[in-house]
């Protein structure tokens, strides 16, 4: 078996809760995977699980090991924080070891370290101490030694005892100062400071471009991107890729520079170090969890990757007091989030095709659970991004969720044997209908442009019906899938010629559920016309873009008169949208099928007027509103005319009727003027609703 079916089989066990007590075997196992995980992680900078993974398998350990009645043994990866250097760097002894952290994974587990803690102090289990917490930044640690101010040592964290000195590579990072800022003016002698370097996600995409354009692997997150930065031999390659230092504390220092962690960040910023200004004060633990979990998601709005938050003692006497255990002080906690993501292997690579035609590959996974959710599909983007990283069925595969986005497929792992999997090649023709996949220029997707592709009709019915286009109720991707089959419908139009008599005859109709569909098919012409327009399926025309042409053109037969100058005009069209709906008109067939559902009665044009039939100044009146108004906001200004019957547009044409400026207008007044279209003030505009 290799590292991965090994640790596979450690996972399904443990998840089974099969062997809640440690037998010889169990323990032999778990530790020698750990190490090699451990080796390949540190030493190769090539890991093959997620620090999840590797975190979830080590506290199992940790509890065998704990419920033992045996010394720990000496090659257990509880003994240690990570592994030995790399042989190219000097190694550097640390004055003071470089402590790891113990892990809570969710609020009970938090408020028991508190508790603990509070025992420790003999303190009654309600008192509220003073507590700090912070991001805890998914990078590399080091330790910065200043002599008299000067950066003369910097060096990772190694095994927590002994590191690299990588003082070379340090200096090329603009956020370690070089020298000290003394604002208090009294020079320290000596001072080790503490913190993480990073790589902010900005610059790490960056740096993935280049590495695909220079024909080079790109890094599986930004993580690993910053320690393979950092330990590059040559520091000139590591200055050119935009990493950044957080300070988060001190090591020893020859004389005191605080009595809080808090004054001891403070002190940091004022020697010109970056302190992470998400860190805020807490008395007690309660509103600490509270803050633990709105990071969750928050994070997804940061620069920067956080696998958790670090909760820490204020008080540096208390933590004096407290001490460590082994390698982890009993002042600090880090509250670790749920894992979005992790290792599986790459089953087959599905090639879909969409309604407009578009091919996206997807892939088939060994399902894996992470984060709470069993993960067995995921997206691969486009071939070029599964060529670029040279992705291969058979592989080790890194999937990451993100918030509520779809999982995808974000890096292969390196194994032996992988060589010898067949290099993926794109598909040349259609799965579905045969025809030769074409390249549109300027794009990286391909597509099957026939027009006669049954998966890409059955796809387009499918959206028709769907929520945010028609609405049909009871009509989702099966429906679509049946009603194609069947040849009941062969162009979209067809969904209204569809008869109860139709669908009794398919599998799985009674009586009921026909004259339900056909109750909701039915229902669905009064949809509103931004929404048809949305579901006929014109390439790149999504919700907004409808909505955006529906409020300037007021109908769909319009929009589809315009020239692909007319709609460039428009703002939030471009080129590609603009020459998307203009091709889609001069397609056979969709000139018909425009008139076939109006013919059917369906809405073709924006409903016009309130409810009360309006005020006749606003009626059949077009308005923009540029620059600030003095009491409405933009979006409340246009809400007034709507409400009494106007239309609002974005951008002024020679068919706006009006436009509302304020302060700062900015082309569109100008334009107006141009075009000797009647401006108004908001006062004006208020005015012509009393009319
Ligand atoms: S405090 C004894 N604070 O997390 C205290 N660590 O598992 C140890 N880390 O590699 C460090 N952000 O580099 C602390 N705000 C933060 C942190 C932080 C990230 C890293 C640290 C270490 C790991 C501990």
């Amino acid at each position: 078996m290799n590292l991965l079916e090994r640790t596979r089989t450690l996972q399904g066990i443990h998840s089974r809760g099969s062997h809640a007590q440690a037998d010889s075997w169990l323990l032999d196992e778990l530790i020698v995977v750990l190490n090699l995980h451990s080796d390949r992680y540190h030493r190769d900078n090539e890991p093959l699980i997620s620090d999840p993974e590797f975190d979830a398998l080590l506290a199992w350990l940790r509890e065998l090991e704990s419920a033992l009645d045996e010394p720990i043994r000496m090659d257990s990866p509880s003994r240690r924080v990570g592994a030995m250097p790399l042989d190219g760097f000097e190694k550097v002894r640390h004055a003071q070891q470089l402590l790891s952290l113990g892990n809570a994974f969710n609020g009970e587990e938090l408020q028991a370290w508190y508790e603990r803690a509070l025992r420790r102090l003999e303190l009654p289990l309600d008192s509220n101490l003073d507590l700090v917490a912070e991001l805890k930044i998914d990078g590399l640690a080091l330790s910065l030694v200043y002599d008299d101010g000067v950066l003369v040592q910097a060096a990772t964290r190694g095994d927590g005892q002994v590191g690299e000195n990588i003082t070379e590579n340090a200096r090329t990072v603009r956020s370690i100062p070089l020298r000290l800022s003394d604002t208090v003016n009294t020079t320290i002698e000596r001072a080790e400071v503490r913190g993480e370097v990073y790589f902010p996600k900005s610059s790490f995409e960056k740096l993935n471009e280049s590495l695909f354009s220079a024909g080079q692997k790109p890094f599986a997150n930004p993580r690993n991107a910053a320690s393979g930065s950092f330990r590059l031999l040559d520091s000139s390659i590591t200055a050119s890729r935009g990493l950044a230092f957080f300070a988060y504390s001190t090591g020893p220092l020859s004389a005191p520079i605080a009595e809080t962690h808090s004054q001891e960040l403070n002190v940091l910023s004022s020697w010109g170090f970056q302190i992470n200004a998400e860190s805020k004060g807490f008395k007690g633990i309660v509103a600490v969890v509270e803050f633990c979990a709105s990071w969750v998601d928050r994070r997804e709005m940061l620069d920067y990757e956080i696998d958790g938050v670090v909760v820490k003692f204020d008080d540096l006497q208390i933590q004096e007091r407290l001490g460590n255990v082994s390698n982890a002080p009993r002042w600090a906690v880090a509250y670790k989030f749920p894992a979005r993501e992790s290792t599986t292997t790459l089953l087959d690579i599905v090639i879909n095709v969409g309604r407009t035609g578009m091919i996206t590959p997807e892939a088939v996974l060994e399902p894996v659970e992470f984060g709470g959710v069993t993960v067995s599909q995921a997206t691969l983007h486009n071939a070029d991004y599964i060529l670029k990283r040279d992705i291969r069925i058979g592989d080790t595969v890194v999937v990451k969720r993100a918030g509520d986005v779809i999982p995808a497929v974000v890096s292969v792992v390196e194994t032996d044997g992988r060589n010898a999997l067949p290099v993926w090649r794109m598909p040349d023709r259609c799965p579905a209908c045969d025809s030769v996949l074409e390249q549109i220029e300027g794009e990286v997707d391909f597509y099957c442009v026939s027009s006669t592709c049954p998966e890409q009709f059955t796809r387009l019915v499918e959206h028709f019906a769907s929520r945010d286009a028609m609405d049909i109720e009871g009509f989702g991707s099966k429906m679509a899938v049946l009603m194609v089959e069947q040849g009941l419908i062969r162009t979209l139009d067809q969904v209204y010629s569809l008869t109860s008599t139709d669908l009794l005859e398919l599998e799985g109709f009674g009586e009921k559920k026909a004259t339900k569909l056909i109750e909701s098919i039915v229902a669905s012409k009064e949809v509103p016309v931004a929404r048809l327009l949305f579901g006929i399926g014109i390439r790149h025309v999504g919700k907004t873009v409808a909505e955006i042409l529906i409020n300037q053109f007021l109908s769909i037969s319009s929009v589809l008169e315009q020239s692909e100058t007319e709609l460039l005009e428009v703002d939030g069209i471009g080129p590609v949208i603009a020459k998307s709906i203009v091709d889609w008109i001069s397609i056979p067939g969709n000139r018909e099928l425009i008139a076939s559902l109006s013919n059917l009665g369906l809405k073709m044009e924006e409903e016009s007027g309130p409810q009360d039939g309006g005020n006749l100044a606003f009626v059949g009146k077009t308005f923009v509103v540029t620059g600030t108004l003095a009491s409405m906001g933009r979006a409340e200004a246009g809400e007034f005319i709507k409400k009494h019957g106007g239309k609002v547009t974005s951008s002024v044409s020679a068919k706006t009727s009006y436009v509302v400026v304020g302060e700062n207008p900015g082309s569109k007044a100008q334009k107006a003027e141009k075009l000797g279209i009647p401006i108004l003030s908001e006062t004006e505009l208020i005015h012509l609703a009393q009319v």
